[in-house]
């Protein structure tokens, strides 16, 4: 996806230079072409040897070296990339970058670029906290800079909390959408995935079957058309595509509220498995069991998130698709419940025992629309999720 792609990788000195090792080897594998440049600190971390071996490309470090000048000059070097990636960067090269300066190779390429630029902040949690960082971080961001991360958790130093570089896999995934030609380029899809679970009391819950394998697919089908995709999950088995905009949730009234924050968006595809009840009276401690007699559950029906979303209204997205998992009847129940609804299609597909559908790799879907009903041969799910992308692209586009 990007092939012939030139990224300019400014690596700062900063202990997660070593995941930049990772994130090299990730854009080459790509199809990219990676022109390193390390300040001093970095080859403290790193080895400008191993840097060059996995980019395949000499490293650049210092201002003042006539044989690279010669050969091209540093603003050269700027103005070839299609994006400028600076990871890690450190509160200091953000300090310069904010205040304009050029003091050395790499904030001098800054300066000199005209290129789009992605920061993958890394540094202590306290230093990223500080009034300075994250006014530099606003003055950049207004300066058109992107960012992805940092990370909270565990970090090296020892402290927990925001500071961690985004994961080279995720940063990978936003180098995609910066370069994103495809034809969902520019365009916000939400994808709600999994089941979810809907307390009985602290330690049990009632939940549905479901992998999310269909809905990781889907979002990373989307992802590679070049869409945003904004990834709703209940707690799944698959775990969700690199790089979206990710929304962890449990319950159905949580998963509703993450879809509707983000809102607007150019279409919305509801591939989560959402329990249709939940706890009314679910105690907030856990339920003893009680010789002879049994607990009395009663029920409340959760928010239909697929009608909520297909409601007319500003809000309402351009394409909605929900999913109909049916065991019998299937195309009259489709039918029925995109009416019911309001969606605009009903991805149908038979889930009965013999189908193996559940947990399994393949779906039989049938797309249901105002058009009618279009049947789809069995299919890969991954699949069933690149013909889905493409068609919402088509209409999204047309
Ligand atoms: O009504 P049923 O659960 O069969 O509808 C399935 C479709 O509706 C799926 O797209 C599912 O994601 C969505 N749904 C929802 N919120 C609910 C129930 C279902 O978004 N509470």
């Amino acid at each position: 996806m990007l092939a012939g792609k030139r990224i300019l990788l400014i690596i700062c000195g900063g202990i997660a230079a070593y995941k930049t090792l990772d994130l090299i080897r990730r854009l080459r594998a790509d199809g990219a072409s990676v022109s390193p440049v390390m300040t001093a600190a970095a080859a403290e971390f790193v080895t400008p040897l191993s840097v060059s071996a996995l980019a395949g490309e000499a490293v650049h470090t210092t201002l003042f070296d006539l044989t690279a000048e010669a050969q091209m000059g540093h603003i050269q070097l700027s103005r070839v990339a299609d994006l400028v990636v600076v990871a890690p960067a450190t509160a200091d090269m953000m300090a310069k970058m904010a205040g304009g300066h050029a003091d050395d190779l790499a904030s001098t390429l800054l300066m000199a670029t005209d290129t789009p630029v992605l920061l993958a902040p890394a540094m202590n949690v306290r230093m990223w906290q500080h009034p300075a960082t994250q006014r530099n971080l606003g003055l950049l961001k207004g300066d058109g800079v992107a960012v992805i991360g940092p990370d909270s958790g565990d970090m090296a130093c020892g402290e927990y909390g925001p500071g961690r570089m985004a994961e080279p896999a995720d940063i990978h995934a936003a180098i995609r959408q910066h370069l994103a030609q495809g034809p969902l380029a520019g365009r916000r899809v939400i994808v709600t995935s999994g089941p979810t679970q809907e307390p009985i009391d602290p330690v049990r819950y009632i939940s549905n079957r479901s992998s999310g394998a269909q809905g990781t697919a889907i979002g990373q089908a989307l992802q590679a058309l070049g869409a945003h995709v904004v990834f709703v999950s209940g707690p799944a088995d698959v775990p969700p595509p690199n790089g979206v905009e990710l929304y962890q949730v449990e319950t159905a009234q949580q998963m509703l509220h993450a879809v509707t924050a983000a809102l607007p968006a150019d279409a919305v595809v509801c591939a989560a498995a959402v329990a249709d009840w939940r706890v009314a009276n679910a105690p907030e401690s856990k339920m003893k069991k009680q010789q002879g007699r049994l607990p009395v559950l009663e029920f409340a029906e959760n928010p239909d998130i697929l009608a909520t979303i297909s409601a007319p209204g500003p809000l309402r997205p351009k394409l909605v698709v929900g999913f109909a998992a049916e065991t019998d009847d299937v195309l009259a129940n489709a039918q029925a419940k995109r009416a019911r609804k309001g969606c605009d299609w009903i991805v149908a597909n038979d889930v009965s025992p013999a189908t193996g559908t559940f947990g399994g790799s393949e779906n039989t879907v049938h797309l249901v629309s105002e058009a009618g009903v279009e049947e789809w041969p069995k299919m890969a799910k991954t699949a069933v999720a690149q013909r889905l992308a493409q068609r919402m692209a088509d209409t999204l586009n047309s």
